[in-house]
């Protein structure tokens, strides 16, 4: 997820720019670019490397870069490692080493987004005589607006219309054009983007914070159209170049309350966020409808001579390695041994060049998992890093990376990336299932449909928080709460009770159902709440036995199930429902709802959520 900006008027643009960057950095904060142009010079582009001071300082807060038009951009990598010919703005001719100098070229762009065709759109254009200087699909995409603006000799809109027509992805691209100065082009598909109007002045961007302070009204452009953007005017199109009218909103909103998009919390937000999330690393992932993981150099033949998998990983991301072994291990029949990043590297676990050891972590920086990757490579094993931020610590050091597209996360409490960590990991096991014999391609595509419908149930799951916040208003001064399940449903009964303890500070724990009656269950009294997890078929009547062992010992009980199980609601005393999915992958359903109720419990304690006491959202010390 990136933040980009725009600016047309009679004021110096840089310094608008700068400021509205700012407060779209939680967006993504690798890098920073700016292109402005004065008149009808041609545009200047300046970029830095790392958070936005660096761009501010190298610019003077924008005074050495004259101008009233101009667009700018802050990087979270989902294409090429953040460095200064991938920063943003890219053009549609050469670039220097820097990045930063005039604009030789006709298009320059900044975009939010991601091309997943971007690869073949590239293959295209090296064919029409196009040379790249960076890895990014941003500069392919403005490539491909200026070869249909140069070829059929067409404005700016009508170019970038056909553009659209051939990009499969989700893009909010803002572009200038060396023949109309003082105007800035936009486009827009699935990714944000808010178009603001003052008096002799427009103004463009990934979210409203970033205008707040120079206007209040806005146009919120809609899916595949164009803006054409000039002083004080926008004119907007739909795919066929055809004029549409959008009505002008009053933005009411405060600049704090506009960073959380309207959302009370970053993490209620990133919640919200998953259906995306999911389905960007998911289609990163999946090409002519198989799962291709060539991007991470995993070939068919390493996955086929792996012998054993070792996951190592801290928190969160430990639990979703739990829930891993269960899929790969059901679906591949590869053994996969879980450690605690913090515990693998002391033990002395064998290892060997056809052990694959996968390291997962959001932040790629965690101390204890970047030493467990180090011992895994000293002993000989071969390493994949599972991790969210490109060009992290973890993802430079392994062998072979796998990103996930969740974007930045500000809630210490993961959800987002948590859930982009799973669909990856679901992916990796239908993959090494089918290169290795045991499963069919039709099985394969059958599980593939089962992934590719998990955001849009996701956003169903995320339909019914209502019921989430009333029951955590009814449990919000429980003492003690434990999380129970059994298979998957006992990892997803980890996750749920991290979420809860770490936002609101009741104790909680998760257990393995069948364990409980081998000692913790002395600690059920009346009222004690079990949540118990039942999404597993095969195992649904033991764990519901067991919860029912704690009821008869006063345990106040919540089921958490598949729809149509409404036999639950006999014995338990709140039950919520996920749709059905193939029961390896729901864990990324069943999470939902107890992410929501431990928001919610936080916020109805008066605590903050998004960053709780004595936690970092990551740790970079043992
Ligand atoms: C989970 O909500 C916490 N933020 C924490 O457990 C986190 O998952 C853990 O510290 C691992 O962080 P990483 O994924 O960045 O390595």
């Amino acid at each position: 997820m990136c933040g980009i900006v725009g600016y047309t008027g009679r004021d110096q643009a840089a310094p608008i720019l700068l400021d509205g960057l700012s407060r779209l950095e939680y967006r993504g904060y690798d890098s920073a670019g700016l292109a402005v142009r004065d008149g009808s010079a041609p545009a200047e582009v300046v970029k830095a490397l790392g958070k936005l001071y660096h761009l501010a300082d190298k610019t003077d807060q924008g005074r050495a870069l004259p101008g009233t038009c101009g667009i700018g951009h802050t990087r979270w990598a989902t294409h090429g490692d953040p460095s200064m010919v991938n920063a943003h703005p890219h053009v549609s001719g050469n670039c220097s080493g820097s990045g930063s100098g005039p604009v030789e070229s006709d298009v320059v762009g900044v975009h939010n987004g991601i091309i997943e065709n971007f690869t073949e759109l590239k293959e295209k254009l090296l064919r029409h005589g196009y040379t790249f200087y960076s890895d990014t699909d941003t500069e392919v995409a403005v490539k491909l607006v200026d070869y249909y603006y140069k070829k059929y000799k067409i404005g700016p809109v009508d170019a970038i219309t056909r553009t659209m027509v051939r990009v499969r992805g989700s893009y909010a691209l803002a572009l200038m054009f060396r023949d109309y100065p003082d105007e800035i082009f936009v486009a827009r598909k699935d990714s944000p983007l808010v178009i603001g109007t003052s008096e002799g002045a427009s103004f463009l961007a990934s979210d409203v914070p970033a205008i707040l302070k120079f206007t209040r009204q806005v146009y919120y452009i809609g899916n595949l159209q164009v803006g054409r953007i000039r002083p004080g005017e926008v004119l907007f199109y739909d795919l066929n170049g055809d004029e549409v009218q959008l009505p002008l909103t009053e933005i009411t909103w405060d600049t704090a309350a506009a960073e959380k998009d309207g959302y009370e919390h970053f993490m209620l937000k990133e919640i919200h966020e998953q259906p995306r999330a999911v389905r960007d690393t998911l289609n990163s992932l999946i090409r002519d409808g198989a799962v291709d993981l060539s991007a991470t150099g995993l070939t068919d033949d390493i996955l086929r001579g792996i012998r054993q998998i070792d996951i190592a990983a801290c928190g969160s991301a430990w639990h979703v390695s739990v829930a891993a072994q269960y899929v790969i291990e059901d679906l591949a029949g590869v053994p996969v041994r879980v450690e605690l990043a913090s515990e693998y590297r002391y033990r002395r676990i064998p290892s060997s060049p056809d052990t694959l050891v996968i390291v997962i972590s959001q932040s790629g920086e965690t101390a204890d998992s970047l030493a467990a990757l180090r011992v895994a490579k000293e002993r000989g094993a071969l390493t994949l890093a599972v991790v969210n931020v490109i060009g992290s610590t973890i993802a430079r050091e392994a062998d072979h990376t796998l990103y996930t597209l969740a974007g930045p996360e500000i809630a210490v409490a993961t959800t987002k990336a948590y859930s982009a960590q799973l669909i990856a990991m679901d992916a990796l096991a239908v993959r090494l299932a089918l290169v290795r014999g045991a499963i069919t391609e039709e099985k394969s595509g059958e599980l593939i449909a089962a992934l590719q419908a998990i955001p849009d149930q996701i956003s169903r799951v995320l339909e019914e928080k209502q019921r989430l916040q009333w029951f955590s208003s009814k449990i919000a001064n429980t003492h003690d709460i434990f999380f129970i399940g059994r298979g998957l449903d006992y990892a997803i009964s980890l996750e749920g009770s991290l979420k809860m303890k770490e936002i609101s500070y009741i104790h909680s724990e998760a257990y393995a159902a069948g364990e409980l009656k081998h000692g913790t269950i002395s600690l059920i009294e009346q009222n004690t709440l079990v949540i118990g997890v039942l999404t597993q078929s095969s195992l649904f009547e033991k764990t519901l036995s067991n919860m029912l062992e704690c009821k008869s010992r006063g345990a106040y009980l919540m089921g958490l199930t598949t729809n149509g199980n409404f036999s639950v609601e006999d014995s338990v005393n709140f039950t919520v429902y996920v749709p059905k999915t193939d029961e390896h992958f729901i864990a990324s359903l069943a999470i939902v709802p107890l992410q929501l109720l431990g928001y919610y419990t936080s916020v109805n304690r008066g605590l903050d959520v998004d960053k709780p006491r004595n936690l970092a959202k990551s740790v970079t010390v043992e």
